[in-house]
């Protein structure tokens, strides 16, 4: 007789759902929870569909955040959990460890049609930093060099090796010896990239096409310029598309729109290596891929002796590996690339219309639905007076004045773009839609006006937040 009882989740989360921050506190990261509470994003999501997020009231948020852009055809996709479902049914031989991995070839096979440029094979991995850490090794490999160099602000990750080649101390400060012989330079800036590449000794220029961090677009012709120093010094150049490939941009590739593409195409320059991680993903099973120039891989994989000399337990498992074939299936068949220019166009044009009347806006930015919204010192005396005290108390304050009202009174989720940023950053599933668009704007509107009154959110929230603070500092 079986007396196993089965396992219960919808029991376990009901159980759980006046708790789940305390839980999490408790047992996960209390800082996180403090944080949280102290901003007001304490939300109790119950459920998720397409570009929204429900509470445990019914009420619906536009989700601007997308779990760090990882939602290509919505949240809880119908036809990623038919994908999954199918696999599941199939009952695969998945991760045969030694034996043929059933579904990789195919979606290494796809991925290597799409990417822009001339390249030969594509090691998978899970995360993202995980993916940078192997471009990072066949860069060193291929190229028999150390040296790593990298922007000022690029983010690539924070298992050790992405962690070396990520710009923002923040993220670095206390971990001890990174990575050696690398080397930050401000991103844009040719002449300090061309310095260090004539030096001889470095193996990889690793770049964002657009930094996350800050949304911050390349110069005309910047990456075109980098590939032909990184050519003309024999060094690597990984373009991390991590979040901005795979349609965010409104084409498959961010690089594309900065002439990016095989010559036969009219592309005027290619990277060495690809990684592309987050869409990929469908939102449900993380998968990442190192797309790579032949002899690259081959430097790395080069007997059979060899074959695993880069490996990770999970990669290629068939869930991902399916999550990756469906992604691209849908995004193809729904027109995801179009729809996302066309949506994307839409937002920034009604963003900047409707704010430019503000003094502390600064200006819209973005490709597809990879959207900044970057905010300025305003002139007048009582406004910078309000504008100054909350710098003052922390320099990444003021777009959390902003961020807390659109998401208690208009039920709008986002996020600030980085560390000591005036930037508020836009990242929805990639399904978010022209009505949903409307709100958003709105949503904008009504905030950003709201800060302009000196009884407005940026008082209440500057208060709120230093009070917080203050209680932190005395833990
Ligand atoms: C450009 C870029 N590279 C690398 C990473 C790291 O990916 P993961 O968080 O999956 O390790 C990120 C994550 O946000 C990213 O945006």
């Amino acid at each position: 007789m079986n007396s196993q009882t089965s396992f219960n989740l919808r029991e376990l989360i009901d159980s759980s759902a006046n708790r789940v921050l305390d839980l999490h506190s408790d047992f996960v990261n209390p800082q996180y929870a403090k944080v949280l509470r102290t901003i007001g994003f304490d939300v109790n999501y119950a459920r998720a569909e397409g570009a929204y997020l429900y509470d445990d009231k019914g009420q619906q948020y536009i989700d601007c955040l997308g779990g760090y852009a990882v939602f290509p055809l919505g949240r809880n996709s119908p036809e990623i959990q038919d994908a999954i479902k199918q696999a599941m049914d199939l009952q695969l031989p998945n991760l045969p460890g030694i034996g043929p991995f059933k579904l990789a070839g195919l979606l290494a096979q796809r991925l290597l049609e799409l990417a822009p440029g001339n390249f030969g094979k594509v090691f998978f991995a899970t995360g993202g930093a995980e993916a940078v850490d192997a471009a990072i090794k066949m860069a060193r490999i291929y190229t028999a060099r150390q040296g790593l160099v990298y922007c000022h602000r690029g983010y690539h990750g924070l298992t050790m090796g992405a962690l070396s080649v990520t710009g923002n101390a923040e993220f670095r400060e206390g971990f001890g010896d990174l990575l050696a012989s690398t080397v930050e330079i401000p991103f844009n800036d040719l002449s300090a990239l061309e310095r260090e590449l004539s030096t001889g000794r470095h193996a990889a220029f690793i770049v964002e096409p657009i930094q996350g961090k800050g949304v911050n677009m390349p110069s005309e012709n910047y990456l075109r310029e980098a590939s032909m120093l990184c050519k003309k010094h024999g060094t690597v150049l990984i373009a991390d598309e991590i979040q901005v490939g795979i349609g965010r941009t409104g084409k498959w590739f961010a690089s594309e729109h900065f002439g990016c593409g095989r010559p036969e195409q009219g592309g005027t320059w290619q990277p060495d290596i690809f990684v592309v991680a987050k869409a990929l993903s469908g939102g449900y099973v993380p998968v990442s891929a190192v797309i790579a120039r032949d002899e690259i891989h081959r430097a790395v994989f080069s007997s059979m002796g060899n074959c695993s000399k880069m490996q990770n337990t999970f990669s290629m498992n068939d869930l991902s590996m399916t999550v990756g074939l469906a992604t691209l299936h849908y995004m193809r068949e729904r027109k995801t690339c179009e729809h996302v220019a066309r949506v994307g166009n839409y937002l920034v044009a009604g963003l900047r219309d409707r704010l430019r009347q503000f003094e502390m806006f600064k200006e819209v930015r973005g490709h597809g639905l990879m959207v900044a919204v970057e905010f300025q010192r305003p002139q007048s005396l009582g406004l910078r007076l309000g504008w100054d005290m909350v710098h003052k108390l922390d320099e990444s304050l003021f777009c959390q004045a902003i961020l807390m009202p659109m998401l208690t009174d208009h039920r709008v989720l986002a996020q600030v773009a980085g560390h000591r940023l005036d930037v508020i950053k836009l990242i929805p599933p990639l399904t978010l839609s022209e009505a949903d668009c409307d709100k958003i704007i709105s949503a904008f509107e009504a905030t950003v006006g709201a800060c302009h009154s000196l009884a407005g959110p940026m008082w209440a929230v500057g208060k709120k937040l230093a009070a917080a603070k203050m209680r932190t500092a005395n833990v």
